[in-house]
């Protein structure tokens, strides 16, 4: 069976509380009843005393008339059984019975206590009476002689009334003690088990997948504080796992990407080699333009499976070989180098460079393909009779390189991902001007391997401006 926390909680302090409550009941009743037992006979005892006193004279002088009468008066004033007996035991007077009628005394328990130590108590059945009582007695002495005993008696039941009361308030006190236990035991435990069963929750859901329950256990006790470790779990596995399903569908994007860019080229080859096959090997101004349309198919293959190797060396912390590297020096070669697509397109480009010294630590092939992709973007990306100008600012400890067109720009929705590989704003216009999409990636590796950054501003129509922060050191 299952039992909840709280009430096991419940139950443990309960228990502890009825335990606890009677053993402290059970020492205080037994010491507030010979308390009040010792309170009884001692009451006994002095109004033993006193009838005695009374009696003394009467006893002396064989008064028994007086005795009689006096007892049967003091028994009443008091409301007591008073017993005067001879010195033999012989009883003089009774408040209750015949006295004539009455056995010798001499061999009671309180009578032979009084004689001999001048106070006997007893509690037995008097046969009397018929029922069980209390006696005290005491000697009464003239001088050092021993002249008589005067005896008290109680129904043992009085004494008792006395001690029930006593136990009904000890019983009162453990049952109201309880009570008041059981209510802050149950306060307690909730306090306990409350959070207890939010994080149970929360645990079930992430069980189940789900990481947006949270506790709201407020407090800086232990269990607040598994409380929020609970969430900051939830939080980060939330994280954790989003990022493992985007991996994954970049990793299926990637994969069909590949093949689909794979097959583009490879189709075409196919196409082309069938129509040779077909005859028109034996056209030979169509067989070479075939041939020099599959060259470039094939060339573009091996562009894209060398791109593809750079990113996975780069991807895996490999391909860079650090040495010096004058930053204007490489981009006046990668400007120059375009000098051709330029003149095709009738563009502009210029370099500007405001002084300094832009010599910085860093692969030049890797940086010269990061500032040839960038160059090539430009030119691809800004029709004819653009402007295209690359600036080198020094900042600090970092060199700034800029690169910007008046080209068509790039949508805002798309510029984060242009880094990403294969990303092309418009796949056929891209593909057609020979790109792949996987330049920027490249770049975008290539830049975060020597620490560096690399950021777009971009607007529709207007242009693209490309920032390549990279540390001189
Ligand atoms: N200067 C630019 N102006 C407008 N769009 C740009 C610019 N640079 C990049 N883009 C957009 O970003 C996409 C990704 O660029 P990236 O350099 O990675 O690939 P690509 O140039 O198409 O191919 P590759 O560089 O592999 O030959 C481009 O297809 C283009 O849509
Ligand atoms: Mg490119």
């Amino acid at each position: 069976m299952r039992v909840r926390i709280i009430w096991k909680f419940f139950a443990a302090f309960v228990l502890l509380t009825i335990v606890t409550a009677i053993i402290l009941g059970s020492f205080l009743v037994i010491r507030l009843r010979s308390n009040v037992e010792s309170k009884i006979s001692q009451r006994l005892q002095s109004d033993a005393i006193l009838a005695g006193e009374i009696f003394r004279k009467a006893m002396l002088e064989g008064d028994n008339t007086y005795i009689q009468r006096e007892t049967k008066e003091l028994a009443k004033k008091l409301n007591l059984r008073i017993t005067v007996i001879d010195k033999q035991g012989k009883v003089l007077a009774d408040s209750e019975m015949d006295a004539q009628s009455m056995e010798n005394h001499g061999g009671r328990a309180e009578f032979i206590g009084a004689v001999e130590k001048g106070v006997g108590e007893s509690t037995r059945f008097s046969h009397t009476l018929n029922y069980s009582m209390k006696y005290v007695a005491v000697r009464v002495t003239d001088g050092t002689e021993v002249v008589g005993v005067v005896r008290i008696a109680v129904p043992e039941s009085e004494v008792q009334l006395e001690l029930h009361q006593l136990y009904r308030v000890a019983i009162a006190g453990v049952i109201a003690a309880i009570c008041i236990a059981g209510v802050i035991a149950y306060v307690m435990a909730r306090g306990i088990s409350t959070p207890i069963r939010q994080m149970k929750e929360v645990a079930d859901a992430i069980a189940k997948g789900q990481f947006d329950e949270r506790t709201s256990i407020r407090g800086e006790d232990e269990l607040a504080e598994l409380g929020r470790s609970l969430n900051a779990m939830s939080d980060e596995l939330k994280l954790k796992i989003e990022r493992l399903k985007y991996l994954d569908t970049v990793r299926t994007d990637f994969v069909a990407n590949v093949s689909h860019e794979l097959k583009t080229p490879l189709t075409s080859i196919r196409g082309f080699v069938e129509t040779l096959e077909d005859g028109a090997i034996n056209d030979s101004d169509n067989a070479r333009r075939f041939l020099a349309i599959i060259k470039k198919h094939a060339q573009r293959l091996s562009n894209i499976i060398d791109d593809l190797l750079r990113l996975s060396e780069l991807e895996s912390g490999g391909g860079i070989e650090m040495g010096k590297v004058d930053i204007k020096g490489l981009i006046d070669e990668v400007a120059m180098g375009f000098g051709h697509s330029l003149a095709v397109k009738q563009q502009k480009l210029s370099v500007e460079a405001a002084g300094g010294d832009f010599t910085i630590r860093g692969d030049k092939d890797r940086l010269e393909q990061v500032f040839v992709n960038l160059v090539d973007n430009a030119i691809k990306y800004t029709k004819e009779g653009g402007r295209i100008k690359v600036q080198l600012v020094q900042a600090g400890d970092s060199v700034i390189v800029t690169v910007e067109d008046n080209g068509i720009g790039i949508p805002k929705e798309d510029i984060e991902r242009v880094f990403e590989r294969f990303y092309r704003v418009d796949k056929a216009r891209s593909r057609e001007l020979g790109g792949t999409g996987l330049g920027l990636s490249i770049a975008k590796h290539i830049v975060l391997a020597h620490n560096g950054e690399i950021r777009i501003e971009s607007e529709i129509n207007k242009g693209t401006k490309v920032f390549v922060t990279l540390p001189k050191n």
